[in-house]
C-alpha cells in the first residue's frame, strides 16, 4: 500500500481529530450555561421569596408594631354638651389600630351614660356572656341583649340572664370641654377585674354573701 492510500479506519481516525479541537469549547460553553441558569434560577427565587415574605411578615409584626402606637390611642367622642345628664346614648367612633382597607367594620359603636357633671360611664356595646350587641331601653332603664335574654341595670352592672358580669367599660378622661375615651385596648376583665369583685364565690369563702349583686328595685331593697 502505497503511502497516498487510506483505509476506512484511517479516515475515521483523521475525521475524529479534526473534530477534537471544535468540542472542547462546546463543553465549556455548556457548562457556563449552566452555571448562569443557575445563578438565574437563584436570582428570580430569592426575588421571589422576598416579595412573599413581605406580607407574611406584616401579618406576623403588624400587631407588635402597631401597640406601640395605639395603646395610648385617646378617642375623642365628641363635646360634653352631646351627652344630657341623666341619659344614655349610642356613639360610634373609628377604631384605632383599624387598617383603610377595613371599612364599616372599623367603626366601634359604644354606650356613653352621663352620670352628672363630668362623671360619665362608657360601655361596650358587647354583651359579657358571648358579645352580642346589647340595647339601651330608656323607658325601663336596662340594657338587654336579644340572644340570650341578658340584662344589665343603668351603671352597667348585671340584671339577669347569663352574663356573669356586668358590661365592659372603657376609661375616659375630659378633655377641653370634651369626652375622650381609651380606646386603643379593648375593654377587659383584665382591666376591670381590680375594681370589681366577682359575681360568683366559691362554696365556704367568707365572702360569698357580700358579692351577691344588689337588688335595684324598690321593692327588693326591703
Ligand atoms: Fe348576651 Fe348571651 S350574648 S346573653
Amino acid at each position: 500500500m502505497t503511502p497516498n492510500e487510506q483505509t476506512p479506519n484511517d479516515q475515521v481516525t483523521t475525521t475524529e481529530s479534526a473534530t477534537t479541537p471544535a468540542s472542547a469549547p462546546d463543553k465549556s460553553a455548556g457548562h457556563s450555561r449552566r452555571v448562569f441558569l443557575f445563578k438565574l434560577s437563584l436570582l428570580v427565587n430569592g426575588a421571589v421569596g422576598a416579595v412573599l415574605a413581605v406580607p407574611i411578615l406584616g401579618y406576623l409584626l403588624g400587631p407588635a408594631l402597631k401597640k406601640s402606637s395605639s395603646d395610648n390611642s385617646w378617642i375623642n367622642l365628641g363635646p360634653l354638651n352631646d351627652f344630657p345628664e341623666g341619659e344614655t346614648r349610642l356613639v360610634n367612633f373609628r377604631n384605632p389600630v383599624t387598617t383603610s382597607w377595613d371599612g364599616q367594620t372599623g367603626d366601634i359603636p359604644c354606650w356613653v351614660r352621663r352620670v352628672s357633671g363630668n362623671t360619665f360611664q362608657v360601655f361596650a356595646i358587647n354583651c359579657a356572656h358571648l358579645g352580642c350587641p346589647v340595647r339601651w331601653f330608656a323607658q325601663s332603664k336596662l340594657f338587654m341583649c336579644p340572644c340570650h335574654g341578658g340584662a344589665y341595670y343603668e351603671d352597667g352592672s348585671r340584671a339577669s340572664g347569663p352574663p356573669e358580669r356586668g358590661l365592659f367599660e372603657y376609661e375616659y378622661k375630659i378633655v377641653s370641654g370634651s369626652l375622650v375615651i381609651s380606646a386603643g385596648k379593648m375593654p377587659t376583665l383584665a382591666n376591670q377585674a381590680k375594681s370589681e369583685s366577682p359575681l360568683i364565690q366559691l362554696e365556704g369563702t367568707s365572702a360569698a354573701t357580700e358579692t351577691l349583686p344588689k337588688p335595684r328595685c324598690s321593692s327588693c331593697q326591703s
